[in-house]
């Protein structure tokens, strides 16, 4: 079943009244129950953006977002079925609310069972998520960001949602505690059949979490499909480059990589054709004039004109 749908979804900003600021710009996916798609690309390529956009806090300039198979233009209460998780786990809890409160709160705005039936269900959220029943009565700044995402994510389940949006949910934590709060986030997956639409800009994050990818460029899909064949065996050019920041064990998945060069171009105004080609090793003439269009190559979807070429060719 798709619990979470985008078709086309597009959001322009004007920028100083003259320029247009394409942040998504045509992004499609359908994410199965219990399943998570991670979104990836370099900071700047429109993933926040994504993340709003299918959390229903903004609405897209074009195309639909769809939760639970229904469309969700003339229905916010929708907005239940996808909860969020933000980067910063000392910016996105209310200081002045202990973490009880702040689990009860989302039950309460919602009309949900009675005070004592609110008050057990955020208790066995917090044991769920692996915090003592004392953080009940406690405050967020006691706590370490590992932990307060903890309770973000206890919070983002209260109203049992079939799908969080979960914006870089790691980046701001120590790596040490990294892999504990991933961890948790796939058990709980396990335990409750949620689906994650997990943003990251860390590949080796996104291979740990995520059955499906979409790599992003400038507001554009690149490359999206299976892990396996995305991650595995990457198409796109740009999926190449940023894979050749991960370290592999593995020679043959190496040799699928390249350097990363040059830096990702304004958004405002990124270069005509595809947006990639200032950066891309293969671009050729007709790259700087001929946008490329999403299409199948090889069980995933790739935008590039010469995917084909680079599947068969020896990776540089
Ligand atoms: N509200 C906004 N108004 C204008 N520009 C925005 C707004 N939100 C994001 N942008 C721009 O859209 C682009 C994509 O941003 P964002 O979605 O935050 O990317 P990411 O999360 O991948 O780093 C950036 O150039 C950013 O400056
Ligand atoms: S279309 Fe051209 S510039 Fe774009 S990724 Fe493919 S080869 Fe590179
Ligand atoms: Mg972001």
């Amino acid at each position: 079943m798709s619990v979470l749908a985008a078709d086309n979804v597009t959001r322009h900003y004007k920028i100083g009244g003259r320029h247009v600021l394409k942040a998504v710009d045509g992004v499609s996916f359908e994410l199965l129950a219990g399943r998570t798609l991670a979104v990836v690309g370099e900071s700047g390529c429109g993933k926040s953006t994504l993340a709003r956009l299918c959390a229903l806090m903004e609405p897209p300039t074009a195309g639909a977002i769809s939760i639970a198979g229904k469309p969700t233009a003339a229905n916010q209460s929708l907005q239940l079925q996808n909860q969020m998780v933000f980067q910063n786990p000392y910016g996105s809890l209310n200081p002045r609310r202990t973490i009880g409160a702040i689990l009860v709160e989302p039950l309460t705005i919602n009309n949900r069972g009675s005070k004592p039936e609110r008050i057990a269900a955020a208790r066995r959220m917090l044991d769920r998520v692996g915090l003592r029943p004392e953080a009940f009565d406690r405050y967020p700044h006691m706590f370490s960001g590992g932990q307060r995402q903890r309770v973000a994510i206890a919070r983002a389940l209260m109203l049992s949602p079939a799908v969080v949006t979960a914006d870089e949910p790691v980046s701001a934590l120590d790596v040490s505690v990294q892999a504990q709060v991933l961890n948790l986030m796939r058990d709980l997956q396990d335990e409750l059949g949620i689906a994650y639409l997990f943003i990251s800009h860390d590949i080796s994050v996104v291979r740990h979490m995520a059955q499906d990818v979409l790599v992003m460029y400038c507001g554009r899909p690149a490359e999206q499909g299976l892990r396996g064949e995305v991650l595995d065996r990457p198409l796109h050019p740009y999926t190449r480059m940023l894979l050749s920041s991960t370290p592999f064990v593995d020679p043959a998945r190496r040799r699928m990589t390249m350097p990363v060069r040059g830096e990702l171009p304004s958004p405002i105004d990124p270069p005509p054709g595809c947006a990639f080609n200032t950066r891309c090793p293969y671009a050729a003439d007709r790259c700087t004039v001929e946008r490329p269009a999403l299409r199948s190559v090889e069980s995933r979807l790739v935008a590039c004109h010469f995917a084909e070429k680079i599947a068969t060719e020896a990776p540089i």
